[in-house]
């Protein structure tokens, strides 16, 4: 039996360590959603929840996260300068990359990912990981150098490096997490799914209540939510006729959301009728934002029932913009994505 499945608690249970890349800032809520499935949270990370988990989680799907992979080697940071990396010698377990390959082609594939000032790229990393771990396995190995894509059928490795140290995950041959089945069109601005998952964490839903993202583009975020409690009425509404019909596509069947066509500063809904709202609205970046932020708060706040809340992804420098327009913050969670640094507030309307 390999190290990562022996653990002894009165008599051995079999447990995987297991580690799971988020985007910055979604850690806790991802190690919350990981630890609510079954798994138990060993440590956390820039970008990274590491964790102990029965067998039967390693094919785990948490929503929050981007990939959950079996940790094949874990050391510390082998220094900033070509010669570290020269000498970088990982203890590596081979028998899950052996099963992994069996029965298919015998490519291998190192996907790497730096954190810090370093001498080497990330493609360099890749092959000092893979070209000794391929002749181990007598496999071969696709370089990703120049962006190269790996070929059908390779089993693919995980390598993230920062100063807290260096992991190689497997994730094998099956797409990253954060790739969605149900994502068969996106609009610019399209959210990420696991800030998406996270979002709709935060707002708390619960069966019953009736959950409104107003500027719902392809309808991620809705999605993502009836994924997570589909016995919940969903309202999804965009004044974009093409972004409706993305979020149709995407919706493919689930009967419990309803997208419509409206303007989020004038919403067809009753007074009080709304439990939970969910969205990212234009911020006039990728999408063009002509409505006042004032006038779709001053909405919003119309059709949530007292107790109601929203949760907003919002540039950073807005939430005391939020606090001013009668709602109080109740939790901010700054996010890295694609290159920027948005705020998703949680609020609740004060009047
Ligand atoms: C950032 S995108 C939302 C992306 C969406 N969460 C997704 O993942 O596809 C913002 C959306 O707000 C819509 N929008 C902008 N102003 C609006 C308004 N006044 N009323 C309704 N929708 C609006 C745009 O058409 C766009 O689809």
């Amino acid at each position: 039996m390999s190290r990562n499945r022996q653990k002894a608690v009165g008599y051995a249970l079999p447990e995987l360590h297991l580690f799971a890349s988020t985007v910055h800032g979604l850690e806790p809520i991802a190690a919350a959603e990981l630890t609510a499935r079954g798994h138990r949270v060993l440590g956390i990370r820039k970008r990274q929840v590491l964790v102990s988990s029965p067998p039967e989680l390693a094919d785990d799907r948490p929503r929050t996260i981007d990939d959950l992979l079996i940790q094949l080697a874990s050391a510390p940071d082998p220094g900033p300068v070509k010669a570290d990396l020269a000498a970088l010698r990982l203890d590596v377990e081979l028998e899950p990359i052996r099963a992994a390959l069996d029965g298919g082609e015998a490519t291998l594939s190192v996907s790497a990912s730096m954190i810090g000032r370093r001498t080497y790229n990330r493609y360099d990393l890749e092959e000092a990981i893979g070209t000794h771990l391929a002749r181990r396995l007598g496999a071969r190995l696709a370089s990703r150098r120049g962006g190269a894509r790996p070929p059908e059928g390779a089993v693919e490795l995980r390598a993230t490096l920062s100063p807290e140290g260096l992991l190689l995950g497997l994730r094998g041959r099956r797409a990253p997490l954060h790739r969605r089945e149900w994502r068969k069109a996106t609009i610019p601005g399209s959210l990420h799914p696991p800030v998406a998952a996270a979002m709709a964490r935060l707002a708390e839903v619960e069966p019953g209540m009736t959950v409104l993202d107003p500027c719902c583009g392809a309808g991620t975020i809705l999605i993502e939510a009836a994924e997570a409690e589909p016995s919940v009425r969903y309202l999804g509404s965009d004044r974009d006729p093409e972004a409706l019909d993305a979020a149709a596509r995407n919706a493919d069947g689930r009967r419990q959301i309803e997208w419509q066509r409206a303007d989020a500063a004038e919403l067809p809904l009753p007074t009080g009728s709304v439990d939970r709202m969910v969205t990212n609205p234009a911020w006039g970046r990728q999408v063009r934002a002509d409505t006042p932020f004032q006038a779709l708060l001053d909405e919003w706040k119309r059709v949530l029932t007292p107790g109601g809340r929203l949760v907003c992804l919002l540039p950073p420098e807005l939430p005391s913009w939020v606090e001013d327009a009668g709602w109080t913050v109740e939790k901010t969670v700054q996010v890295s994505v694609s290159g920027r640094h948005p705020l998703i507030a949680v609020a609740e309307k004060r009047s």
